[in-house]
């Protein structure tokens, strides 16, 4: 059966049963009512080309021809969303799809909360409103860029199925973003939609908008990492987002969020699988101090210390994303109603902060203080904090592991001041424990914070393609289950 006669029966199928009208008729899959829309839609289809382009210059490296086992969004619907089949990447379906519409839904905070959401752009915070969305749009194929070379280092076909599957939704996301940026925004909002094809993760001259996604991404561990901490960015940052009081955004970033929870789920998987590869091997071979580096190393595993330096790389990289803990753009774009707080509607406040305050820790002459602020400048600091307690799950499932082995070891976060360059910490040396240090002390502790140049020696001697079914890297263990119920040595990419 051909790629699009599945998903035809699959739309029929999600039609039929869920009743979720999703079109495939167009030449982009969408529940947005597209082909009432000419004007919208020859916009779209006019950045399509530019897109598949920018696809094949910048996506997948080596791996464009392969047939890779991937799930497509095909409806909304929670009960069946998605379909699974062998798929090309540039040939997959990335389709516009919104989550559904919440009758008589209203602005949920800021100074116009309990007014009607807006359907349509607000005129006042029009450039807020469209900054915001682009700042968005722009991490999507800012980490499909990143992750661009990695194919070929991959542990085993089913993590590269996983990466596959994470960079087409990653660019779906973009379109998500692309259709608000072209529907709404008119002349302006296709200049975005250009440049965002345009802006390079790392380039020089056209880097992306925000510094973790100019990173590189230049291995495995990194890459489990990043799914795990800095999706877990876009994870906080579509959940904010998704209390918009502007609905056409609401509903898209609440769609996103279904998506993104499998980026997670990757990350955390393959941060757990690396940590059980190095503890089954510990015990086999009767080492019982994790610190006990070199001999850890021969057996082909990654040690714990290493992968806590490789976490607190990334989780400091990724706080920086909230920006300024203290800001009084944050501040408008909650009061303005267009970004709210981290579950808003479940928090029990007024949803407008006029005379709340917030604890925000700084450092004040050299020590860490902390200072209640009002609570609006600080709606930063708090989905940072939101997003550092929402980080703990997978830490505490990791030491699950080492524990069950019966080692002693535990993952734990870097103090939130720990490595920043934005924000009010930035500037200032302080270690994973929290301690305000001088230059001198950094410099010669920095080696055990961060990965050194021994570290990511030894992971690049690590990154060894596997790429036959059902083999895995020495330094990763198998997945408990496969994809979609099918088994863990499953043929998930057809190398051409
Ligand atoms: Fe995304
Ligand atoms: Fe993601």
């Amino acid at each position: 059966m051909s790629q699009d006669d599945t998903l035809i029966e699959a739309t029929e199928a999600v039609v039929a049963e869920n009743f979720v009208e999703v079109s495939y008729d167009d030449a982009i899959p969408n529940n947005v009512n597209l082909s009432s829309d000419r004007q919208l839609l020859r916009a779209l289809e006019g950045w399509h080309p530019g897109y598949i382009d920018w696809w094949k210059d910048m996506g997948p490296e080596g791996f464009q021809e392969a047939d890779v086992y991937l799930r497509t969004a095909v409806g909304v619907d929670p009960a069946g969303w998605a379909k699974f089949g062998y798929v090309k990447m540039p040939d997959y379906r990335w389709g516009i799809l919104l989550a559904p519409a919440v009758p008589g839904r209203t602005i949920p905070h800021g100074r116009h909360k309990g007014e009607p959401a807006w359907q349509e752009v607000p005129g006042e915070y029009r450039s807020l409103l469209k900054r915001l969305i682009v700042i968005q749009a722009d991490t999507e194929p800012a980490s499909v860029e990143q992750q661009r070379w990695l194919g070929a280092t991959a542990p085993s076909l089913y993590d590269l199925r996983n990466l596959f599957q994470v960079n087409v939704e990653e660019g779906r996301h973009l379109w998500a973003m692309v259709y608000l940026l072209v529907k709404y925004f008119g002349k302006d909002g296709r200049e975005e939609a250009q440049a965002l094809l345009e802006r390079r993760s790392g380039h020089q001259d056209n880097p992306r908008i925000l510094g973790a996604f100019n990173e590189k991404t230049p291995d495995w561990l990194s890459f489990f990492m990043f799914t795990y901490f800095t999706d877990r960015d876009g994870k906080m940052q579509l959940a904010a987002l998704a209390e918009s009081g502007f609905d056409p955004l609401s509903r898209s970033c609440r769609f996103m969020l279904t998506e993104e929870a499998h980026h997670l789920f990757v990350g955390e998987t393959g941060v757990g699988r690396t940590v059980q590869a190095t503890v089954e091997a510990m015990v086999k071979a009767g080492i019982t101090d994790p610190y006990d580096t070199a001999a850890i190393r021969r057996l082909g595993v990654v040690d714990l210390p290493l992968l806590q330096r490789k976490a607190n790389f990334h989780m400091s990289v990724t706080r920086d994303l909230f920006g300024s803990e203290i800001s009084s753009n944050a501040a408008e774009s909650f009061n303005a109603g267009l970004k709210g707080r981290y579950h808003e509607a479940q928090l029990q406040d007024d949803h407008q902060l006029q005379d709340a305050t917030y604890p925000v820790q700084r450092v004040v002459q050299g020590e860490l203080v902390w200072e209640d602020v009002p609570a609006l400048r600080a709606i930063n600091s708090r989905l940072l904090d939101d997003y550092i307690a929402d980080c703990q799950g997978g830490l505490d499932r990791w030491n699950k592991v080492i524990e069950k082995a019966g080692l002693h070891f535990r993952f734990s976060q870097p103090h939130k001041g720990f490595n920043r360059r934005i924000g009010e910490f930035a500037g200032h040396r302080i270690t994973p424990a929290g301690e305000v240090v001088g230059e001198e002390t950094w410099a010669a502790l920095k080696d055990e914070f961060l990965p050194n140049a021994e570290d990511i020696a030894f992971i690049q001697s690590l990154m060894r393609p596997c790429h036959q079914p059902g083999q895995y890297a020495s330094w990763i263990a198998p997945p408990r289950m496969g994809i979609n119920q099918q088994p863990v040595d499953y043929e998930y990419v057809k190398i051409a």
